[in-house]
């Protein structure tokens, strides 16, 4: 069973408010002219709920209906007959409400997995709620949108955007990407492939996977906030992508090229091209890519900069999480003080530094305030607006090496810091992505909505805020030696 720990029920606001005029219209008349003589005295009389009671009673019974909606699931004879009004399908849908217009009778075709919620959609008409598990998210989607019932397809999206990291056996967010895609959803597009691309280590391991399109699995590899241990794994996954679907030779060939060579050791870019089975059969088309990661290797990446193009994907790092790469940072009750941490990475990912450390020192305030708004303790300034001027600072995390001089010409280090959260079963997820140079006051959105004083924050795991901190070279081209 896919998703029976998630579901979502909202309201359409629309009908509700429909509904009140028209109970408040059919009950409350008396009390509506008392009304205009005294102003004070007016109340609202609400029978909303038992109206709504009323209206799901009518579709059950199917009394005084005068449409009749006939549905046929496709490649299959089963026929579901639901009796309905033709005031509320239309009421929702000009879908219906055209189809209304010279028959009462509708034979209607909905694929198996829609015909199945097609009375639990009708009834979303008569009560403007409906329950939505993982799996039926997709039909029920389609259904809203085939029938133009706009509110109950933002409501559905919605849902979907926000159960993205919900459980479930098979994983679901790829399908709802190409979903997404076909229908033109956009804003569900790109909250799909975040998931994806900050999940990726978990998403490669899934039996998702191998359901990735060709044209994902092109945009994901172009993408450089991809969060995976190093690209060793990308290359393997991107392996058994290609030995289970078999695409054209021109995506074949387009995805390996996708693979950031100069970030994988010479070690191992020598071990896979002995051993890789679809470098063998592919060999030609990443040789050039080969060659130039060796030659990465081989010099330092200012002196590789004079005679090559350093300005292109291949040689930007992706949110590698492992330890050569930057340091996980678990901060336990972090609303409580200032924190600090020091850690150690490589200097780059080019051979010729491999021996060469960097220490970096990490400062975590959870309440920092810039100098100018900071209280000043004079006589005149009461201990009370002190303390809420404290409440005003916002998180900030700086990071800043430890040694002196660590300025070359041509290379900035990128901080990317990536903040996880809970996810169902105490598993954690990549919430937030920010990139800075040196402090996260660069950015204006860090943690502001984190709450991190409450114990029930999304943020907290265990009373703890879950950072990883990532430290990538960017090399920048120099003038090129002729
Ligand atoms: C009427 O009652 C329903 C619940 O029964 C409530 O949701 C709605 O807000 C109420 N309306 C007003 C105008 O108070
Ligand atoms: C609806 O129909 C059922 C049975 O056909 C009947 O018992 C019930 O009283 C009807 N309700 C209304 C509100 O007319
Ligand atoms: C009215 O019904 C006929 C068939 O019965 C159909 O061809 C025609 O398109 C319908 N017109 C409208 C406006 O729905
Ligand atoms: C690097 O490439 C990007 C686009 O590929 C371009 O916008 C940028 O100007 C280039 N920078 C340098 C220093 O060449
Ligand atoms: C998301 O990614 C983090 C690390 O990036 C990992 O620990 C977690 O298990 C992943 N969760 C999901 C739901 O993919």
């Amino acid at each position: 069973m896919v998703g029976e720990m998630a579901q979502g029920t909202w309201n359409a606001g629309s009908l509700a408010q429909a509904v009140v005029m028209l109970n408040l219209l059919a009950l409350t008349d008396a009390a509506h002219k008392s009304d205009l003589s005294s102003e004070t005295s007016g109340a609202v009389i609400n029978h909303s709920s038992m109206l709504i009671h009323r209206l799901q009673e009518l579709l059950q019974n199917g009394n005084s209906s005068d449409t009749t909606l006939r549905v046929h699931t496709t490649n299959s004879d089963e026929v579901k007959i639901i009796h309905a009004h033709q005031l509320l399908l239309s009421l929702h849908s000009d879908i219906f409400e055209g189809l209304l217009l010279n028959q009462s009778v509708l034979t209607l075709q909905e694929p198996a997995d829609c015909a199945v919620l097609f009375e639990k959609f009708i009834r979303y008409f008569y009560c403007g709620e409906i329950s939505v598990h993982l799996n039926q998210a997709v039909p029920l989607h389609r259904l809203a949108s085939k029938y133009h019932v706009s509110a109950l397809q933002r409501g559905v999206s919605e849902y979907m955007k926000t159960h993205l990291a919900s459980e479930s056996t098979q994983g679901h967010v790829v399908s709802w990407y190409h979903y997404a895609l076909r229908m033109g959803d956009e804003g569900l597009q790109e909250s799909c492939l975040k998931f994806l691309a900050w999940n990726l280590s978990t998403v490669i391991s899934s039996s998702e996977w191998v359901t990735v399109s060709d044209d994902l699995m092109v945009s994901l590899l172009q993408r450089s906030d991809l969060v995976l241990q190093n690209e060793i794994e990308l290359f393997s996954a991107v392996e058994e992508w290609i030995s289970k679907n078999n695409p054209d030779v021109p995506i074949i060939e387009k995805v390996l090229r996708s693979i950031r060579y100069a970030m994988i050791s010479p070690s191992q870019l020598f071990q896979i091209q002995k051993q890789s089975t679809v470098l063998a059969t592919y060999h030609s088309s990443v040789q050039d890519l080969f060659f130039q990661a060796f030659q990465f290797h081989s010099a330092s990446p200012l002196h590789f900069a004079k005679y090559f193009d350093v300005n292109c994907s291949m040689f930007v790092p992706r949110n590698y999480l492992s330890s050569s790469w930057g340091s996980q940072w678990i901060i336990n009750n972090p609303a409580r003080d200032d924190r600090s941490l020091s850690f150690q990475t490589q200097l780059g990912p080019s051979n010729h530094d491999s021996t060469k450390k960097i220490t970096w020192n990490a400062l975590f305030s959870p309440r920092w305030l810039p100098v100018s708004l900071r209280p000043v303790y004079s006589e005149s300034v009461s201990g009370a607006s002190q303390s809420n001027r404290l409440d005003e600072g916002k998180p900030r995390l700086v990071v800043t090496s430890a040694m002196s001089g660590l300025e070359f010409a041509g290379v900035t280090f990128q901080k990317t810091v990536l903040v996880g959260v809970r996810r169902q079963q105490g598993k954690v997820f990549v919430k937030h992505v920010y990139n800075v140079h040196q402090s996260t006051d660069e950015v204006s959105d860090f943690l502001v909505h984190a709450d991190l004083q409450k114990r029930t924050s999304e943020y907290l795991i265990d009373n703890s805020l879950h950072l990883h901190i990532i430290i990538k070279p960017i090399y920048h081209s120099l003038i090129k030696a002729k």
